[in-house]
């Protein structure tokens, strides 16, 4: 993770949207071809990256909650706002109000945000609607907002995010009704690849949990999970037990779930700025399981709950601060080791022939100055598919 493989006087040749070269100006030059689709995009004297992967966001809501926010900052704590009406379940009440067309309207400025702080992919979560019609109009959202928006929108069905007011006595109905009707619906109509179950304490236990992400895959849907975010569950060993490509937040994992991570090749998504936005300090173990060879990716949880920032830098300079990264490992993890939590390794995440051209040039000399610099924004200009967009 240490390893960028920094090229000075680089550049990096395109063709449509693709990588068709990279390494020094001279090289490049010498070697590619150019015709009426080539461009050569040269560094000069300031820094190019790959677009910002950011593996895990939650885009698609109402309301935001900055009430909840307030409430927090007098000493209450997210558990005690949850289970007082606010939390997930009060997003759920705002956004079944909304048409699909008023949720596009509300994304939009977020998605211009994520592009703008350097981000080019997002994983985006389904999780505010908790029924089968709710649920499909999130996933619809992000499929068109995909296709209207430069940035890219990977979807993950998470229905399995709280269990909604109107089953609250009857838990088992609603994960009988997630197994038996929501997900093979999803599958159905090819609206996710990845099905996600915020595995918790007083949300959906480890049988609970284990049960979805089965059910998932039957349905070709490739599971992930939140994991020991608030409480030491276990939910990262559930996840290499049912080969989880990734298990997200990690704040309370074991030692025990680190080594089944590992061995099963489950990546660990680390989500900093939860840990912040919810003014705690219990940050993830990340030096520990750099150490012991786990790979870790790094997101922003964008939510309007925990999490409410589009910024990958500033998840960059709390993974330094906080988790002690260093910068290189920071930039590996939100890039190319961001790509593979979404199963996406082999066309995005780094400056390499034959991905996608999708790179951000910085308004800084040194990669290091990205974290270092925190709370401002130093994109110069944002490629994307080949494309200047920003
Ligand atoms: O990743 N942990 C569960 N889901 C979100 C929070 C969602 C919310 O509060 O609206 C998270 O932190
Ligand atoms: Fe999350």
């Amino acid at each position: 993770m240490e390893e960028l493989g920094l090229i000075e006087d680089g550049a990096v040749a395109v063709s449509g949207k693709k990588i068709v070269a990279v390494g020094k100006t001279k090289d490049v030059l010498a070697k590619v071809k150019i015709d009426r689709k080539t461009k050569i995009i040269n560094s000069e004297d300031k820094v190019v990256l790959p677009g910002f992967v950011d593996c895990h966001t939650h885009p698609i809501f109402g309301a935001t909650r900055e009430e909840e926010f307030e409430l927090r900052v007098k000493g209450k704590t997210y558990e005690e706002i949850a289970k007082a009406g606010g939390g997930i379940r009060s997003s759920v009440r705002s956004l079944r109000e909304l048409s699909k067309a008023e949720l596009i309207e509300l994304a939009l400025p977020r998605l211009d945000r994520f592009l703008s702080f350097g981000t080019t992919t997002i994983e985006a979560k389904s999780g505010y609607g908790l029924s089968l019609k709710d649920e499909i109009k999130i996933l619809e959202v992000i499929k068109k907002l995909d296709q209207i928006h430069p940035l890219d929108l990977i979807p993950t069905f998470l229905g399995a995010h709280e269990i909604p007011d109107e089953y609250i006595d009857k838990r088992e109905e609603y994960i009988d009704f997630l197994i038996n009707q929501m997900i093979p619906e999803v599958a159905k109509r090819k609206l996710a690849l990845f099905c996600d179950v915020f595995c918790e304490k007083n949300v959906f236990s480890l049988e609970e949990s284990k049960k979805i992400m089965e059910t998932a895959k039957r349905y070709g849907l490739k599971p992930r999970l939140h994991a020991d975010q608030l409480s030491s569950l276990g939910g990262a060993e559930l996840a290499g037990e049912v080969g989880a490509i990734s298990a997200d937040h990690l704040e309370y994992i074991s030692d025990s779930g680190i080594e089944k991570m590992k061995e099963c090749g489950t990546i660990a998504v680390l989500l900093p700025g939860s840990v912040f936005g919810l003014g705690k300090d219990n940050y993830p173990p990340a030096r520990k399981m750099i150490n012991k060879g786990l790979p870790v990716a790094l997101a922003t949880d964008f939510n309007p709950g925990s999490s409410f920032t589009e910024s990958m830098p500033i998840i960059l300079s709390l993974a330094c601060l906080k988790m002690k990264l260093t910068p290189a490992e920071a930039i590996t993890a939100a890039t190319v080791n961001s790509a593979y939590a979404i199963d996406r390794g082999d066309s995005i995440g780094s400056l390499e022939k034959g991905k996608k051209a999708d790179m951000v040039i910085w308004d800084i000399k040194n990669y290091k100055e990205i974290p270092y610099h925190y709370g401002v924004n130093l994109v110069d200009k944002v490629i994307k598919n080949g494309e200047m967009i920003r």
